[in-house]
């Protein structure tokens, strides 16, 4: 039983990370690549569609102060993460501080969490990028049938020329206020997200011809993401209607998360989702060039950037529309369309003219890239368990010419194009959300847990105040946890449930530490 909550020593993982050679992952990213793999894994669905609705929805121009909430919730997890990947520099992200500080066991139910994060946040991207592109191309004429837009028995209706939308109850409530009857809309029933099955295929391809490969796309993608949401910023700040931020905390309305402050705790849980990819820079710590010093640059790094974008870009969305019109699949490219008008006749008009354009644009090229980062981060979650003899040898290989771990590459492909084929987007961001929060806690908690009882760990970067900067983290994780619904948390029990079987069916019997344990040698 105590073997349960054996832990690797310092020296094992010290031995792992400087493992060399053809079997190995190969050390080519440095601290600029790290933070841009940060900024490509954080940039996306959230920014571009979920911040409209939040403050549609629930908190107004008090979006702003979400915003300030969730990056602070992200922060303090990140300071953990940062100690955790500067002193244990090993491809598995929290599944490997977990093993470090927690036990087998529990590093076992993190690496099985980390799946509804990584694999399932890549799904959930994708069909936020299918819903970008149908659009999009539906604005130039070209029409996908919507039944293969959405996944299998979901109502979709024609709320504009070529515009399809999943029917839901505020769907329903935005036609009615409209005075449109949802029933008198044509109405179609959807068989598959193909787009969505389509871009989890292609970022798979790229994934397996190489990480640097990836990390070059992914910085060429960062860079144009980043442009379009500084334009935003910039050119939409010169247009800001100063009466729209008033009253910034709109009345609650009766009801918890309906406006007011608990509008704006609720609308802090719904954007979290926009801050999470940080920890994805984790994942790439075996190769990372010197990931001692610089993977908390590129997890802290990346998360300040984008904490500043985010509040800034909030911040110009609500001042350049009323808050209850961004309630919409682009609410950036619909901000700043409002801008259009204004800007007829002025130096500005050229640009703001074209915006909403590169919005759409940016959106479809900043979520493929969230994707990258997402599946380049699970098969090294995969090699890290496969290399502890808790998955099957299989998933540790790496292909002799790309040196990637290919096979895990290719499952991991699999999965996400059959999640984001058939399952609807709400359902993949909750749990997603609740995955990744569940992963915060535990490394947080795993943080005290380092400092009391692994003295030999000297990492060279330490969380502040320790304990009471995890303690925090893991409250303000639990907090938003709580105020997902009660269907997601029964997914997350069942999902849990199948995985502790695996691991008293698998790796309990194939553990190498175990067999390390038993031969009497740690
Ligand atoms: N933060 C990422 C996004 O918003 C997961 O798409």
């Amino acid at each position: 039983m105590s073997q349960l909550f054996a832990t690797k020593s310092m020296e094992q993982l010290r031995a792992e990370a400087a493992e060399t050679g053809e079997h190995s992952l190969k050390r080519v990213l440095g601290p600029v690549n790290l933070i841009t793999l940060g900024i490509g894994a954080i940039i996306g669905t959230g920014i571009f569609v979920l911040t409209g609705q939040a403050a549609a929805q629930y908190a107004g121009p008090a979006i702003v102060l979400s915003m300030l909430l969730a990056g602070l919730a992200s922060a303090l997890a990140g300071l953990c993460y940062a100690e955790f990947a500067s002193s244990v520099p090993i491809a598995g992200s929290a599944y490997t501080y977990g093993y470090a500080t927690l036990g087998e066991f529990l590093a076992w139910i993190i690496g099985w969490d980390l799946i509804l994060e990584y694999a399932l946040g890549a799904a959930t991207v994708a069909v936020g990028w299918s819903g970008y592109v149908v659009s999009f191309l539906a604005d130039f004429g070209l029409l996908i049938p919507p039944a293969y837009t959405a996944p299998f028995g979901a109502d979709l209706v024609e709320v504009a020329p070529g515009h399809w939308q999943i029917m839901a109850a505020n769907l329903a409530a935005q036609l009615t206020s409209q005075g449109i009857d949802p029933a008198s809309l044509p109405h179609v029933t959807g068989i598959i997200n193909l787009p969505a099955m389509l871009i989890a295929a292609l970022v798979t391809m790229l994934l397996v011809v190489g990480i640097k490969e990836s990390a070059n796309v992914n910085s060429v993608i960062v860079v144009i993401k980043v442009a379009v949401v500084l334009a935003v910023i910039v050119a939409g700040a010169a247009f800001v209607n100063r009466e729209n931020w008033v009253p910034f905390i709109p009345q609650n309305r009766g009801s918890f998360g309906d406006f007011g402050w608990s509008g704006i705790a609720r609308g802090a849980g719904v954007i979290f989702f926009a801050y999470i990819g940080f920890d994805a820079v984790s994942t790439a710590a075996q190769e990372a060039k010197n990931p001692q010093r610089d993977m908390p640059i590129g997890i802290l790094g990346s998360l300040v950037i984008c904490t500043i974008l985010y509040v800034a870009v909030s911040l110009v969305m609500v001042g350049l529309v009323p808050y209850t019109q961004l309630g919409v699949a682009a609410p950036m490219a619909v901000a700043i369309d409002a801008a259009r008008a204004q800007a007829a006749g002025t130096a500005w008009a050229g640009i703001i003219g074209i915006l909403p354009f590169l919005v759409k644009l940016g959106a479809i090229a900043g979520l493929s890239s969230v994707m990258v980062v997402m599946m380049l981060g699970q098969p090294r979650i995969f090699y890290s368990m496969a290399h502890d003899g808790l998955l099957p040898p299989w998933a540790k290989k790496i292909h002799p010419r790309f040196r990637t771990p290919h096979i895990t590459t290719i499952v991991t492909g699999c999965a996400v194009a059959l999640a984001a084929g058939f399952t609807p987007i709400t359902i993949l961001g909750e749990l997603v959300s609740v995955g990744t929060l569940l992963a915060f806690v535990i490394v947080s908690l795993g943080i005290i847990f380092l400092r009391k009882n692994r003295p030999d760990v000297k990492a060279p970067f330490r969380t502040p105040w320790v304990p009471v900067v995890p303690i925090l983290s893991a409250l303000v994780s639990l907090a938003l946890m709580a105020s997902l619904p009660l269907p997601t948390w029964e997914r997350l029990i069942i999902w849990m449930a199948i995985g502790i079987a695996i691991y008293f069916g698998y790796g309990y019997r194939h553990s190498e530490l175990r067999k390390r344990l038993a031969a009497g040698k740690r």
